[in-house]
């Protein structure tokens, strides 16, 4: 696969066929990659990505694919959320199976877990029309937790309401094997995307301009400070609050774009999140004729931000206040965003 910057890969170049779509499925967190080598040989006419940041479940999988001849898996190891937003396509998936992710049962590290509201839109932007989302748990509590983010999602359906039956197809693995012999409950989930056109970010229509921007926040994790910039320029947007950011240039990476605008707007280095997805495109946010704009959480990584360029005063706003992120008169099309990123924060 490409470096991360390199933007969206050519899935079924990846796989062989380049020029030939054909099904592509992603499994998130394979483990030992039983599930992914079962499917993998039941399904020969669909192509399998295989992602996890484990390295030795990923050389069992390769040894196992290797025995049996497997043409159409390929393995990335990493993490599942960059490797979405930066390496597939909008609509680029026709099925993403998360089985059993690490259920990190103390409440304190719940904010671990990688089925949030924020990771479901951030697939459901890479599903094409009518693809499935397939989750497994016996953590009864992150299921609760998994329903709501699919439920909160406006571009998936729940087709079952409530959890899903099990699948027939999906086999038993060690870990779910695992909670089973625990007397653990185990459950699915199916969620469908909705048929609604993607808009993908490099396909900008003739003469639409792309703005990158970051909703800069001191903790990625746990974000409670947000970063506002005043305008000085034009007339129409001075004295109004944004997110800093600007115009990516053409044939340049949208998040090296980021970076070198934060660099020149406010001296400083960052840590770049997740997407902000629009909810209504699957990707970019209309922002006014003619401009899109993108949008990823960030945190600063080194430098103090200082207003250097189109803006005279920067703001923290605490979600904590009276209008948590809301309390400086923002432009309007960054309105939006702002109670986007409110809701996932609070
Ligand atoms: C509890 S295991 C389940 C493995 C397998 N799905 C199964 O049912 O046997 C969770 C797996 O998710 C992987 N994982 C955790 N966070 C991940 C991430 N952000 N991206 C990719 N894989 C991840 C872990 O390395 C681990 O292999």
């Amino acid at each position: 696969m490409p470096e991360p910057t390199e933007g969206p890969g050519d899935l079924a170049a990846l796989f062989g066929h380049p020029g030939e779509r054909r099904p592509v499925v992603l499994e998130i967190g394979f483990g030992l990659g039983e599930a992914a080598l079962a499917l993998a040989l039941a399904e020969p006419g669909r192509d399998l990505l295989a992602v996890d940041v484990h390295a030795p479940g990923a050389g069992a999988l390769l040894r196992d694919a290797a025995a049996h001849g497997l043409t159409n898996l390929r393995i990335v190891l990493g993490d599942a959320v960059p490797v979405l937003r930066d390496l597939i396509g909008p609509g680029a998936l026709d099925e993403v199976r998360v089985f059993f992710p690490d259920p990190w049962p103390k409440s304190r590290h719940h904010k671990r877990r990688l089925v949030t509201p924020g990771f479901v839109r951030l697939v459901a932007s890479r599903l094409a029309g009518g693809g499935h989302l397939y989750l497994a748990t016996d953590w009864v509590d992150y299921a609760a937790e998994m329903l709501a983010a699919i439920d909160g999602e406006p571009l998936l359906d729940n087709p079952f309401g409530t959890f899903a039956p099990r699948p027939a197809w999906r086999p038993v693995t060690r870990f779910e094997q695992r909670g089973l012999d625990a007397g653990r409950r185990v459950v699915d989930i199916v969620a469908e995307r909705r048929a609604e056109e993607v808009a993908a970010p490099g396909a900008l229509g003739e003469g639409v301009v792309e703005v990158v921007a970051a909703a800069l926040v001191d903790d990625l994790s746990r974000p409670r400070r947000l970063l506002a910039a005043r305008r000085t320029e034009p007339a129409w947007a001075a004295g109004r609050w944004e997110f800093p950011g600007g115009k990516r240039e053409h044939g340049e990476d949208a998040v090296v774009a980021l970076r070198r605008e934060l660099v020149e707007e406010l001296g400083v280095e960052v840590e770049v999140g997740g997407e902000i997805l629009c909810p209504a495109t699957g990707s970019a946010w209309p922002i006014r004729p003619g401009y899109v704009m993108r949008v990823w959480w960030a945190q600063v990584a080194s430098g103090e931000p200082r207003p250097l360029e189109d803006h005279d005063e920067l703001r923290w706003l605490d979600v904590a206040g009276a209008d948590g992120w809301l309390d400086v008169p923002w432009l309007d099309a960054d309105v939006p965003i702002v109670e986007q990123l409110r809701s996932v924060a609070r």
